[in-house]
């Protein structure tokens, strides 16, 4: 069964999606953290980050794997080192890049055959998994999601600068060219502003149960 949950940035779909893997025994993947774990290869490559071929180069040299539900790029594990403010900044451009789509997509289905899996993401629904048995499409207010980043404590940018970058990559996730966010139609909508994230999981959980039976 593949389980597919979308939304916009700082709605709490990785502690979702995670969590709501950790119940069901499935296995999880952060396909955001694809995207990132690229950005950090591109980064490091010190490659000319204007020329989209030289970034499509870089990623299709990525080799990835899960171990303990943990990412792993080229044999290392990434997770603890792709959260910066500077991966967060160049991300929304690499991941506009069709090619770059093609390749983290490639390796999600990879790694999807035949398991039962969790996958978070902006376009998992509608574009990697159209036939996902399960969607779900999380929502929150602008104010919430700031609130959220802020308490997390990752950034060191203030509030006003969080809530304005994720502003701009709310624009960026849904003008993209190809992978737009958007709600699948057969999507399952949940407001998770004023739901703590017991009650989210719950809803979630209700959904892939009605569908096993
Ligand atoms: O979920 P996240 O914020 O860690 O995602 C990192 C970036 O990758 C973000 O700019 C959106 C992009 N992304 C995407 O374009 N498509 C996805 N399926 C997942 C993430």
């Amino acid at each position: 069964m593949v389980v597919a949950i979308d939304g916009p940035a700082g709605v709490g779909k990785s502690t979702i999606a995670a969590r709501t893997a950790q119940k069901m025994g499935f296995y999880y993947l952060n396909s955001g953290n694809f995207y990132r774990a690229v950005t950090k290869a591109v980064l490091e490559a010190h490659t000319d980050q204007a020329k989209k071929e030289d970034i499509i180069a870089v990623a299709n040299e990525c080799n990835f794997s899960i171990q303990d539900n943990c990412l792993y790029l080229n044999g290392k594990p990434v997770e603890k080192v792709i959260h910066t403010d500077l991966i967060d900044n160049r991300v929304s451009f690499f991941s506009t890049i069709p090619e770059v789509r093609d390749i983290v997509n490639r390796n999600l289905k990879r790694i999807a055959r035949h398991r039962h899996v969790v996958v978070e993401g902006r376009d998992i629904g509608t574009v990697v998994f159209p036939d996902a048995e399960v969607k779900i499409f999380l929502d929150a207010h602008i104010e919430i999601r700031t609130q959220r980043r802020f308490e997390q404590g990752i950034s060191s940018l203030s509030r006003e600068k969080i809530k304005k970058t994720i502003r701009s990559r709310d624009h960026s996730d849904k003008n993209k060219p190809v992978g737009s966010l958007k709600k699948a139609v057969d999507a399952f909508y949940i407001d998770t502003s004023y739901l703590t994230i017991d009650q989210v999981c719950e809803k979630v959980l209700s959904e892939i149960r009605k569908k096993q039976k």
